[in-house]
């Protein structure tokens, strides 16, 4: 069977979601968990955008070893100088350069001519080939570029030394048939071709990222990047745990596999939604809650009868787990300890000391705790590290249908003052943000509110996720409680938290903060 590498851009594209902004926590542990699945090459970030995207790559590049790790770079020294300074100490440093090579790109964004961009592409490929071992060189919007054109600048930048050739999709407009032929055109008609890896590289704006990665994968591709539950841009990139299980399912057909460990693809879909705030829907493709449910009598009989009746894919295959363990208010630190690491999460010492305290406050009011219980506990734990922002001392709401909604909120500012604001609102979450925004001193538009129980019961934890936008920025934030209002409070101040968390770190850097233009 052919191997298909599998180039993992949730870090980088994905990232690029709107009101997606991870920390470097956050980074961090998507990488680890993307190493865990089997990934052969991470795209941490793009390094000259600013001093957290060279920060978050640097140290993904220096934790992990058991894939290659890469950054984006525009074709010019100065971005492939800061790639190098945040790649070199990976385990197989690489570096993905692009240029546009549409005439519309050309012509509008790049005002270049088509001999300028050959130039550039030229002599930025021979560039990177002084630091990089293995140079990826990418023909952005790839799928409006002239066909004769896209062979002569492949020809001219695997000349100058690049091994990997990507053609991307850039604005989802291809349908598979076409996007098989262009690799079929550029096997036909570019010299060495067969020296280099040709990359597929997807988005979903008409809803075939995945069918066209796959037909890709059917003319020659030996790459496919994506990103995990499909996120990115707009309508996002290709999902590549579709694509590793329809290679793994209809391995028949294509006759093509990748390294992922597929039962590893459950817990990184989850992780990735948890960490970004983008819901995975229901009814996605190989990771949506019914991906595996059977509704109808007719499906259910025949499930009940023989699997394989409606079943295609099993839901072990990914790791969706059908028996939780329960936990309850005897077990221990020992027991917990166990779960958590069975759970594929390490925590430190002192990050499971504060993990039992409030599992066992959780545990005197819900009598047991389940596997999703005790992860939403550990995002909490594990991933708040906005400790010098805002912190939730204590919220009081007043609700009655024939009163003003009010509340009463305490918050610490990170050195230690405590700030106390009352609000009103016409119900109980806008009276509480309204306190919140008077607390926080700054005008804070609320873009989205959602609220979900962790497991079922009526003593479920409440999970609220929201989007903002303040000081022209936008993010996302989480909170777990077993009361929604606490719940809702907590996004709110998360969300608020990494608004101001962006700003220092774009104030301790001025000049390098300013996010290149992609497109
Ligand atoms: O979609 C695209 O063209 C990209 C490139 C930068 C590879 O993401
Ligand atoms: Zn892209």
């Amino acid at each position: 069977m052919r191997k298909i590498n599998i180039f993992d851009t949730t870090l980088r594209d994905g990232e690029q979601s709107a009101g997606v902004n991870l920390n470097l926590h956050e980074k961090l542990e998507i990488a680890r968990q993307l190493e865990r699945l089997g990934v052969d090459i991470i795209e941490a970030g793009f390094p000259a955008a600013s001093k957290g995207d060279f920060q978050a790559v640097k140290q993904i590049a220096e934790t992990i070893k058991g894939c290659s790790v890469t950054g984006l770079s525009r074709s010019v020294q100065s971005d492939i100088d800061a790639a190098w300074e945040a790649l070199k100490g990976g385990a197989e440093p690489r570096l993905h350069l692009f240029i546009a090579t549409s005439p519309i790109h050309m012509a509008h964004k790049l005002r270049m001519t088509p001999e300028q961009v050959v130039e550039a592409a030229v002599s930025a490929v021979k560039y990177a080939k002084r630091y990089f071992p293995i140079v990826q060189w990418s023909a952005e919007d790839a799928c409006r570029s002239e066909l004769p054109f896209l062979a002569e600048i492949v020809t001219k930048v695997i000349e100058a030394g690049a091994s990997v050739i990507n053609i991307p999709d850039t604005v989802g407009y291809i349908t598979p048939k076409e996007y098989g032929e262009i690799f079929t055109f550029l096997r036909n008609n570019v010299q060495n071709i067969e020296k280099v890896s040709l990359s597929a590289h997807c988005h979903d704006d008409l809803g075939m990222a995945v069918a066209n990665s796959l037909a890709a994968i059917e003319h020659g591709a030996t790459q496919i990047e994506g990103t995990i539950n499909g996120i990115g841009e707009r309508a996002g990139n290709a999902a590549l745990e579709e694509i590793a299980v329809a290679l793994y399912i209809r391995k028949d057909y294509y006759n093509a596999t990748t390294r992922l460990n597929l039962q590893e693809i459950k817990r990184t879909s989850n992780l990735v939604s948890k960490l970004t705030g983008m819901v995975i829907p229901a009814n996605k493709a190989v990771v949506g809650k019914n991906a595996f449910a059977h509704e109808s009598g007719i499906h259910q009989d025949g499930v009940l009868k023989e699997k394989t009746t409606y079943e295609i894919i099993s839901p072990e295959l990914v790791g969706v787990q059908s028996n939780s363990m329960v936990l309850g208010k005897h077990s221990g630190r020992h027991a917990l300890r166990n779960r958590v690491e069975e759970l594929g999460y390490t925590l430190s010492e002192e990050e499971i000391n504060k993990l039992f305290v409030r599992f066992k406050e959780l545990a005197d009011k819900k009598k047991d705790i389940t596997d999703d219980d005790l992860v939403a506990l550990i995002f909490e734990e594990k991933f708040d590290h906005f400790k010098e922002f805002y912190q939730l001392f204590s919220i009081q709401v007043q609700y009655g249908t024939n009163q003003i909604p009010t509340a009463v909120v305490v918050l610490t500012d990170g050195q230690g003052n405590e700030i106390q604001e009352a609000a009103t609102g016409s119900g109980s979450v806008e009276a509480l943000y309204n306190t919140l925004e008077r607390c926080f001193q700054t005008d804070v538009t609320l873009l989205d509110y959602r609220i979900e129980s962790v497991s079922g019961g009526r003593d479920a934890l409440a999970q609220v996720f929201v989007k903002v936008r303040a000081n022209e920025i936008e993010t996302s934030g989480r909170g777990t409680a077993q009361d929604v209002l606490e719940a809702s409070a907590k996004a709110y101040i998360n969300a608020v938290n990494r608004v101001f968390m962006i700003e220092k770190m774009r104030e301790e850097n001025k000049k390098s903060e300013k996010r290149p233009a992609l497109r």
